[in-house]
């Protein structure tokens, strides 16, 4: 594998916490175990805590065998932690760039100098560490540098504006990286060669034959240390904003002119912009939230740690959108994501409409099922086409058959999102990456519902630990003969 040549420096704000224990780190280790990074590319791991170079290691070496599991190997972690430096900052302290700028300009056979800042800091953060990266010099306008921010870019829509304004004062927007690691998904992005490479199903994919659109994100976790972040957040803004709406453009799409990142991304906004706007009187037919409570040996969030204990926080979030255009008019597009649901899956579901049955009038098959369109993107990536078969014998009565296309062949090993995302970033490829109009688009669709749930504030309805969530997110369907999918 040829390693890929890129810039010198890869700075981890926020190398301590969550996202770069168990995303950040195992994918550059990944990566590393490869051979796809160059040997001049060294890591620089910053967090608040006032750690010896030593006592970074020991952190990497505790966390990264509970990550990696099997693929743990000593020897290659032994050289992966070589090219690690540790450096702490406190984000407000502008004396401590000066220590990480002294760290940047240490020779290295590198002689690009350009530099990676990946903030996976707390997002009320990122303002005072992209401010004072500029005043300690680090920005590099018009260089190479490149910074990546994680989601959410900003509470709402008025602060996302603020801050891209803010960011475009210290770097320019060829330097910017808003990272949606769903975009990395490789069944995410096989979605567009289903779509587009398959003249069976295009044809299909549009109000004159598909019913309803379902997105559903379970997630078996609940939030585990993130209580810091997940309790100001909530899920609406951490998963339905930006990883659903991302889903939702991809399955709504037109096609785009050219397989490049503006055509793709222009094509993305003319979705998000064809949603309907929910009224906010309305947002409680459209929108619902819920908290998990105890269930299933778990205990309930409100008593997870750090944690308020009057929190309403939602965990769990279901919707309901239509897109205006002439593709998708009238199709109701459900969306579903939650904390502590059953399983972790993420689904994709189309159900088609219904034939005309006056051909099985009176016969057990009157009541046909539909068809449907599954798309797995995990744990399973796969697509699958569920069909209406007669059952063999004397009767005639129908069972639903599947045509199942695993995405991977056996034992073939790909990239995980994170890995693909970061290897774009090192050759400096925003394809998969976000444009501030796909951002803004995402918050106007869901600005409606924060106003008012935030008008709502002494009650949360509450879901069982380990079930689908709340009863009521039926309650969304436009019909009677729908229903949420849980399965493929
Ligand atoms: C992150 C959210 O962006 O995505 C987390 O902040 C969530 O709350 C995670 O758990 C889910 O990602 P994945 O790839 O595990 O589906």
């Amino acid at each position: 594998m040829k390693p890929t040549i890129g810039p010198c420096h890869f700075v981890i704000f926020g190398a301590t916490g969550d996202l770069s224990v168990k995303k950040l780190l195992p994918a550059l280790y990944y990566l590393h175990r490869e051979g796809r990074l160059a040997a001049t590319l060294a890591f620089i791991a910053v967090s608040r805590r006032s750690w010896s170079q030593e006592q970074w290691r020991e952190f990497m070496n505790e966390q990264l065998p509970e990550q990696l599991g099997d693929d743990f190997r000593a020897d290659v972690f032994d050289v992966f932690a070589q090219r690690f430096h540790y450096v702490r900052v406190q984000h407000d302290q502008a004396g401590d760039y000066l220590a990480l700028k002294d760290a940047l300009t240490k020779p290295s056979e590198c002689n690009c100098a350009n530099v990676i800042f990946y903030l996976a800091v707390s997002p009320q953060d990122f303002t005072i560490v992209v401010s004072q990266l500029d005043a300690a010099g680090l920005s590099g306008r018009r260089s190479g540098n490149r910074i990546v921010l994680e989601k959410p870019f900003g509470h709402d829509l008025g602060t996302a504006l603020q801050l891209n304004q803010h960011l475009h004062r210290h770097f320019e927007e060829e330097q910017i990286f808003r990272i949606d690691h769903y975009l990395g998904k490789e069944t995410v992005q096989n979605l567009l060669v289903f779509r587009f490479a398959n003249s069976l199903v295009e044809p299909i994919w549009n109000r004159n034959y598909i019913d309803h659109v379902q997105i559903t994100v379970a997630e078996h976790s609940g939030i585990g240390r993130r209580a810091g972040y997940f309790d100001g957040t909530g899920t609406l803004r951490d998963m339905l904003q930006n990883h659903m709406m991302q889903l939702l453009s991809a399955v709504a799409m037109e096609p785009p002119a050219r397989l490049d990142a503006d055509a793709l991304r222009d094509e993305k906004v003319k979705v998000l912009r064809s949603i309907r706007p929910i009224p906010t009187r309305s947002v409680n037919q459209f929108a619902l939230r819920a908290q998990y409570r105890a269930g299933n040996g778990c205990v309930g969030y409100q008593d997870e740690e750090g944690v308020a204990k009057n929190s309403i926080t939602e965990t769990f979030v279901a919707a309901k959108f239509y897109v205006d255009n002439w593709r998708w008019s009238g199709v109701p597009f459900y969306l579903r994501t939650g904390k502590r649901l059953p399983h972790n899956r993420t689904l994709v579901s189309l159900r088609l409409k219904y034939p005309p049955r006056q051909l099985f009038r009176e016969t057990p098959m009157e009541h046909i099922e539909a068809n449907w369109i599954v798309l797995s993107i995990q744990p399973e990536e796969s697509m699958h086409i569920e069909l209406q078969a007669k059952e063999p014998g004397l009767d005639m009565r129908t069972r639903p058959l599947q045509l199942v296309a695993t995405f991977h062949q056996e034992n073939e090993r790909h990239l995980g999102a994170y890995e693909a995302l970061l290897l774009d970033v090192i050759e400096g490829d925003r394809s998969l990456f976000i444009r501030f109009d796909e951002v803004e688009w995402s918050w106007r669709v869901v600005d409606p519902i924060i106003r008012q749930w935030s008008r709502d504030t002494d009650f949360i309805q509450t879901y069982a630990a380990g079930s689908w969530g709340p009863e009521e997110a039926t309650r969304l369907f436009d019909s009677d003969d729908q229903r949420w999918r849980d399965s493929v």
